[in-house]
């Protein structure tokens, strides 16, 4: 099932030809997104959460390295102090800066030279003869790789604030709403299957499939808007410890949050920045730049709760008459525009509403796409887990410290999200582009 059969039908050649082309793709999005910005902004810290945007750059290409040219063919590093200046585990953001990284002319030739090899090597392999690229998976990996570095890529540009040149070409705004998408969703107690052991694009954490059991529950329509958020704030919700966990009260008091990241109030309302721009809020966008803590207040301040993550999966891709899970909300097909608001086309997420296409079984609006929905969830292995291909994607993650997040944003490629895709970052991030959907357990 799912993506990679559409391929092996075609045979072999035209597998390797979809993965180069996904391989491509990702890599003239990544040099868009670095093209307008110098080359001293490249090389610059942003934020201490973000690394200098060359340090991505040339630690994809480091990435792509290791996996499609080492790992399958087991060729020589090119330079191994390139191997320790580009893993993330070596050197935490707050250090990047100061290591001697490869100017922005050197990484992009890194980054090309590295591609030509991966590309030569592809159109000779065997997929089926290893493990790792058997229907295409260590291929689906690096794309995805790279893709979620450009979304991270997108977050430090927006740290720019408002010297962020604006995001080129943004397609005109979808027609807001034509479905007015709000209220709850109840979906009846059973079981579904959670994960996948068959989508060749699954990361190891999405993975086995298995099944769990699930009571009714109630689930908002759609995700919180900016309107629903200035109710929260207008009506005290920053000001009573009462709808804060003990650690979102006590962060909420010592950074002094009042209101998500990059909003500003003004004589005539909110504000928000959006590459570069202030403008005045639109109320019918889901919210936006607010951590786990502020979605988890607002879902008590109004008698709700965050949904587990078991919860927004079978909300997202179980279909309970025919007894089967669905790849995404609105069944198996792949992405197109008009059923999610993915792949950073526009800059930001589209009103509630905009996409009655892509709407779920269980009658949910916009669970991909638009904003990544913080979940009451931890992040943790599934039962029979197994860390593939390494350790450092998921495994080093797990345990209490990271909430997780499910959906996709507007500015994650099709490519890097799906029904199971898992996402994960510490409860007081704000940067990712997270909103939320609040959920309920009706009453006996
Ligand atoms: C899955 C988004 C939490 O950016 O830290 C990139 C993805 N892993 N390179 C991250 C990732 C390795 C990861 N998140
Ligand atoms: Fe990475």
């Amino acid at each position: 099932m799912g993506v990679s059969t559409d391929s092996r039908a075609g045979g072999p050649a035209a597998e390797r030809d979809e993965l180069a082309r996904h391989l491509e793709e990702a890599r003239a999005r990544t040099l868009r997104l670095l093209d307008p910005i110098s080359d001293a902004d490249q090389r610059a810290q942003h934020s201490p959460l973000m690394s200098p945007m060359v340090w991505d750059l040339a630690h994809v290409a480091n990435y792509e390295e290791l996996w499609l040219l080492r790992a399958i063919d087991g060729r020589q590093p090119v330079d191994t102090q390139l191997d320790d200046m580009y893993n993330a585990f070596e050197h935490p953001r707050t250090e990047r800066p100061s290591l001697p990284l490869l100017e922005p002319a050197e990484a992009r030739r890194y980054a090309a030279d590295t591609r030509a090899g991966v590309l030569s090597l592809l159109s000779e392999t065997d997929l089926a003869s290893q493990r790792l690229t058997r229907d295409g998976f260590v291929y689906r990996m690096v794309v995805q790789h790279e893709h979620q570095h450009d979304e991270t890529l997108l977050a430090t540009r927006q740290l720019m604030l408002d010297r962020c040149p604006a995001l080129v070409d943004p397609a005109p705004a979808p027609q807001p709403g034509s479905v007015p998408g709000s209220g709850e969703v109840l979906v009846p107690a059973g079981p579904f299957e959670m994960g996948t052991s068959t989508d060749a694009w699954a990361y190891d954490n999405e993975r086995p499939a298995h099944i769990i059991e699930l009571d009714d529950f109630c689930i908002d329509a759609s995700p919180v808007t900016n309107e629903d958020y200035e109710r929260f704030i207008a009506g005290g919700g920053y000001d009573d410890p009462a709808v804060w966990t003990e650690k979102g009260w006590k962060w909420r008091q010592e950074e002094g949050l009042e209101h998500p990241l990059f909003w500003r109030a003004t004589s005539h309302g909110w504000e928000r920045l959006r590459f570069g721009t202030w403008a005045p809020l639109d109320p019918r966008e889901p919210v936006e730049h607010v951590c786990w803590y502020e979605a988890d207040a607002f879902a008590r301040w109004s008698g709700k709760r965050l949904p587990t993550e078991a919860e927004w999966e079978k909300a997202a891709t179980w279909d309970d008459a025919a007894c089967r899970k669905r790849l995404y909300p609105w069944g198996d097909e792949p992405h197109r525009p008009a059923l999610a608001n993915l792949g950073g086309v526009l800059d930001g997420p589209s009103p509630v509403g905009s996409h009655p296409e892509g709407i779920s079984l269980s009658g949910c609006h916009q669970l991909i796409g638009d904003v990544w929905e913080w979940t009451s969830s931890d992040f943790g292995p599934y039962p029979g887990f197994e860390a593939y291909p390494y350790a450092e994607y998921s495994e080093v993650f797990w345990g209490g410290e990271y909430k997780v997040l499910r959906g996709g944003s507007w500015a994650t490629h099709p490519t890097a999200t799906r029904g199971t895709f898992r996402n994960w970052d510490y409860p007081i991030r704000r940067q990712i582009f997270a909103g939320f959907r609040c959920a309920r357990s009706p009453e006996a």
